[in-house]
Formats: C-alpha cells, sequence, structure tokens
C-alpha cells in the first residue's frame, strides 16, 4: 500500500491529508483553521493567513511522520487562492518533494471540491455540480477529471461572500455563513422584500453585489433611530438567505431546463454547501426533475486536505507529475 501527502493553504485553512492511493481511504487529516484569528477583521486577512500557515502546517506535518516511508507522492494546492497563502503550501511541498525524493502534483483547488463529493462515496460522473464558496460561485458539468465546463459564474461577488458581507454589516464576525444561517432560522423571511439578482435577466450568470447593496440599505434605513434588535438581524438573515438561494435555484431551474431533461445527477459542493436552508432548496428542485442529489459529508464541505488527496489520487493515476521548478502557485485560476 502507498500513499499520498495532499497539503491545501489556498485561503484560511491550513490543512494536511494523507490518503491510500489503492483504496481511496483517508488515513490521516487535520486542519487548523483560522476563523478565529480574521473575525475580528470581518474577513481574511491574507498576510495574516500566510503568517499563521507558516506555523500551523509544519505543525501539522509534525504528526505525518509515520507515514513518510510509505508516500508515493507530495500533491498540493498551487491554484486558485491567495497569492501569499498558496506560496506557504507550494514551499512546503516542494521541500519534502526535495528531501523524500517523491514526485509532485499541484491540484487545482475547484477540482478538489468536486472530488469531496467522492470522500465517502464512489466517483459517479458525469455530474452537474454548483460550486459555492467564498470564493466561486458556478455551475458546472463535470464529465471527469479533465473535462469540467463552467456554465455559468458569478460576474461580482460570490455566494458565501455575500453572506459574509452580511454578516458583517451586521457585526457578526466571520465566517458569515453559519451565523447568518443559524439566525435565518429564528427569523421572518418575509419581512423584507430583498430583490431575487438577475430575476428577469435571460443570462445564464449569478449576481450578489446588487443583492447585498439592497441588505446595506435596508440594515441603514432600520438602524436609523436605534441599534438593530436581535429579531431585526434574525428577519434580515432569513429575507436575505431566502432571495440569495432563490437565485440559485432560479439559474441552475434555468439550466435544467435547457439540459437536463430525462434525469442524471446533480451536486452541490463547497464550503456553503453546508447550508441546510440551501440543501433543502436543492433536493426539491431535483425531485421535479428527477436528477439525484448529493452533498459533500458536512465536515469536508469548506476547504481541506482530504478533497486535495482525493482528487491527487486521480492525478496519480494519470501520472500528472510536475517538476519542482514547473510547479507555481496560479492566484488567479479559472477551471
Ligand atoms: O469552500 P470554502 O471553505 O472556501 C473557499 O474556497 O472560498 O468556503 C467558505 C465560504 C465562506 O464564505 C463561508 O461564509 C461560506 O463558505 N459558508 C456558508 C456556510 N458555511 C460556510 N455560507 C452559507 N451558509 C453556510 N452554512
Ligand atoms: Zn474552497
Amino acid at each position: 500500500m502507498s500513499y499520498i501527502l495532499s497539503i491545501e493553504s489556498s485561503c484560511d485553512d491550513s490543512s494536511i491529508a494523507i490518503t491510500e492511493i489503492e483504496t481511496k481511504k483517508l488515513i490521516f487529516h487535520k486542519k487548523i483553521s483560522q476563523e478565529l484569528e480574521h473575525s475580528t477583521y470581518g474577513g481574511v486577512v491574507p498576510e495574516l493567513a500566510s503568517r499563521l500557515h507558516a506555523v500551523a502546517l509544519p505543525n501539522i506535518l509534525k504528526e505525518c511522520k509515520p507515514y513518510f516511508d510509505k508516500l508515493s507522492a507530495i500533491a498540493v494546492t498551487n491554484e486558485p487562492g491567495l497569492s501569499v497563502t498558496l506560496m506557504e503550501g507550494v514551499i512546503m511541498a516542494k521541500a519534502l518533494a526535495m528531501s523524500l525524493d517523491l514526485p509532485l502534483l499541484g491540484i487545482h483547488h475547484l477540482k478538489g471540491h468536486v472530488y469531496s463529493l467522492f470522500l465517502e462515496q464512489e466517483a459517479l460522473l458525469p455530474m452537474t455540480v454548483l460550486l459555492i464558496s467564498g470564493g466561486h460561485t458556478q455551475l458546472m458539468e463535470v464529465k471527469s477529471f479533465d473535462e469540467m465546463k463552467v456554465v455559468a459564474a458569478s460576474s461580482d461577488d460570490s455566494f458565501g461572500e455575500s453572506f459574509d458581507k452580511v454578516a458583517k454589516m451586521m457585526g457578526l464576525g466571520y465566517p458569515g455563513g453559519p451565523i447568518v444561517e443559524a439566525l435565518a432560522k429564528k427569523g421572518d423571511d418575509k419581512r423584507f422584500n430583498f430583490p431575487i439578482p438577475l430575476a428577469k435577466s435571460p443570462r445564464m450568470e449569478f449576481s450578489y453585489s446588487g443583492l447585498k447593496n439592497a441588505v446595506r440599505l435596508e440594515i441603514q434605513a432600520c438602524s436609523k433611530d436605534e441599534a438593530l434588535s436581535e429579531q431585526d438581524k434574525c428577519d434580515i438573515a432569513a429575507s436575505f438567505q431566502k432571495a440569495a438561494t432563490a437565485h440559485l435555484i432560479q439559474k441552475t431551474k434555468k439550466y435544467f431546463k435547457i439540459s437536463y431533461k430525462n434525469g442524471g445527477n446533480f451536486a452541490i459542493v463547497g464550503g456553503a454547501s453546508a447550508n441546510l436552508y440551501v440543501r433543502e432548496a436543492f433536493e426539491d428542485l431535483c425531485k421535479s426533475y428527477k436528477l439525484k442529489t448529493f452533498f459533500a459529508p458536512l465536515e469536508y464541505c469548506s476547504d481541506n486536505a482530504a478533497m486535495i488527496g482525493r482528487a491527487a489520487i486521480v492525478a496519480f493515476e494519470n501520472k500528472k507529475f510536475v517538476s519542482i521548478d514547473a510547479l507555481k502557485a496560479h492566484p488567479k485560476s479559472p477551471l
């Protein structure tokens, strides 16, 4: 049996995994999140994130030493992400590959999110995949590891980012997704009539900046005379989450109408796919189109090295090795 060691540091999670190549089994996985450190700023501060990776990654690596003699490759997320944080993982991967004399694999972060679906079940492709994270909102036709076609993407903010910004506007901390989802459960989603983005536009694209501004104006109006009450925050969260999700549903439905008439597979991945309100909405939509719906296990929705390791097995099987000199971090790298 042989293992791949994979490293993820594209944003604010330092994570390393060891995956068995033959069985695709996860042998070791650890992740140190920096949410607390960034929460005072209401978002990720790249320089701080990179300094925290420089401490956390070597600490996790120490725990991987017992597996070193069974390693067959080193994999690392090298695109896309924050330039300074990607570099932390890339430098560590190069040093490991050099000192242990192992081949290197550079893994695209978004492919990692897609393969998070196959951590606890067999790979099942082709599939239509909606990726909703802090950095991306895109609908993709996924045929194989090498054939992933984006059919709609956000022209401005991403879905997860809009949750982060709404939370920040209400002084609720970071990451905003789980906080807004929790508040929304106690709120009245009909109190505020936020516009569903691009509702009348025929374009296959996503947009969240207009909705974010509508929420900003409502928050300003509600807090003109006195601070927002707890109930105000819950109602804003619920009304916002409803409009944000309706936008995903409308555009995906539009795509289904054109492309899917006789069943198939559909999945949602990325940090925001942990949102249960979103999951339920898509389960209903997929039922009416007779599509099977798939989600990644909740603990592997947000960034992690386990999904990078799972994708790395495919890259390993296809011998997609890169030399130490050729491996570079690519901060902006669409699929
Ligand atoms: O995939 P991820 O860990 O990082 C990126 O690749 O961007 O996604 C993080 C994003 C954050 O914007 C976070 O607020 C959002 O996912 N998120 C959520 C939820 N949990 C995390 N958004 C909505 N509802 C959630 N429950
Ligand atoms: Zn991600």
